[in-house]
């Protein structure tokens, strides 16, 4: 049976370790979309026009090796609001969303844009000083970091881009069921998502 869960949330709220957990109990596909912006940022940083870049995707670009660090991470908020480089991404993950044997996606707009019509929305959220600290812990361990100051900027600064910006902004669908990942930790926060996936599929 075809169902589709459409995770939504601002950066380091759990979103990916949420949809792993998902995707792993269901044995749906998983889909992590920041990934396709992060690609598209690291092919801007070597010199490739945006556009061109996200028309031109390959599967091999999501394998590059410094996709998570933050330098590729603001350039993805960058490319991101781009309206062009949006509308080139839609039908690849409305394709992986319509999967038959189930999908998992998460990013920022799944749930208002991309499959607004997901038997399930969550939309995961913590406070910018949680998820930057988290964020830290997971960047400095691989040397990606050096401070948490500096990670709770660039939290803050893709925040701040990706809610105001005019093309499919990161904001809760009407039907999302909200999250709030500040105080629980991943058991939680993962049970918490599949009580809510299970309500949802009992209803589908
Ligand atoms: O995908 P997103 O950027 O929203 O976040 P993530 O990569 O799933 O989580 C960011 C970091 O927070 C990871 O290191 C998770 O292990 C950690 N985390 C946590 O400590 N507690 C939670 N309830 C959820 C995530
Ligand atoms: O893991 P984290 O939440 O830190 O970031 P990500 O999900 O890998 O996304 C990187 C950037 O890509 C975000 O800050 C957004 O600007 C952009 N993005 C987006 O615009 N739409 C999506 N569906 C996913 C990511």
């Amino acid at each position: 049976m075809r169902f589709t869960i459409a995770i939504d949330g601002p950066a380091a709220a759990g979103k990916g370790t949420i949809s792993r957990a998902v995707s792993a109990h269901y044995g749906f596909a998983h889909l992590d979309t920041g990934l396709l912006y992060r690609a598209v940022g690291a092919k801007m940083l070597e010199g490739v026009a945006p556009i061109s870049a996200a028309q031109n995707l390959e599967p091999d670009d999501l394998e590059h090796p410094k996709l998570r660090a933050p330098e590729i991470a603001q350039a993805a908020s960058k490319v991101a609001v781009i309206s062009e480089v949006r509308s080139a991404l839609v039908d690849f993950q409305r394709a992986f969303a319509r999967r038959a044997g189930g999908a998992v996606l998460d990013g920022r707009d799944i749930g208002t844009v991309i499959c607004p019509w997901a038997e399930a929305k969550l939309f995961v959220t913590a406070s910018a000083e949680v998820r930057a600290k988290r964020r830290f812990v997971e960047l400095a361990a691989k040397g990606l970091a050096d401070s948490l100051d500096e990670v709770l900027a660039d939290v803050k600064a893709r925040d701040e881009r990706d809610i105001n910006r005019a093309e499919s902004p990161l904001k809760p669908a009407d039907d999302a069921i909200l999250i709030d990942t500040s105080d629980l930790n991943i058991d939680e926060a993962v049970t918490k998502a599949l009580t809510s996936i299970e309500a949802l599929r009992a209803k589908a």
